[in-house]
């Protein structure tokens, strides 16, 4: 019974995580770009060209493998201020960002929709 239990439950988890090939939602995608921009940008850079984190742009990042990328991404670098987001994407998700910093990402106002409408009274203080 339990183990049935856990078995419905793991494929709830699974399905609604999007673990196929282009199951994340255009929302979601604005939602990891804010992430990228505005937690991942408090190190790395408004425009990901560096700060307290390296540069995360493709001419610098290229030297390494998207899975590289995405075990940085997911664990961080243990010692270092380069925190692990494992709890906040999931693996397709880790690895669609991993492929738009290698593709390279801009933020220009029209890419980037505003998520709900009370969102855009936040712009003031970042
Ligand atoms: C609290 C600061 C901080 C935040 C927030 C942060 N990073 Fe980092 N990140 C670092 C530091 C510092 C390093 C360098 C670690 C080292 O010395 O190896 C790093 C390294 C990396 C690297 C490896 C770069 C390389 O050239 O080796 C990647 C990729 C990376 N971060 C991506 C991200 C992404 C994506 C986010 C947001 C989801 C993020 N980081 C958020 C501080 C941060």
């Amino acid at each position: 019974m339990m183990k049935n239990l856990f078995t419905i439950v793991f494929i709830l988890i699974a399905s609604t995580n999007s673990a196929f090939c282009d199951a994340i939602s255009e929302t979601r995608k604005q939602e990891i770009l804010q992430i990228l921009k505005h937690d991942c940008g408090s190190c790395h850079g408004m425009t990901l060209k560096g700060g307290l984190g390296p540069s995360l742009l493709p001419k610098d990042l290229k030297r390494m493998s998207e899975k590289q990328i995405v075990l940085t991404i997911t664990l961080g670098r243990p010692g270092t201020p380069m925190p692990p987001w494992e709890p906040f994407f999931n693996n397709e998700e880790t690895h669609w960002l991993a492929q738009q910093l290698l593709n390279g990402v801009t933020f220009s106002k029209t890419s980037l929709k505003p998520l709900n409408n009370a969102s855009n009274n936040e712009n003031n203080h970042q």
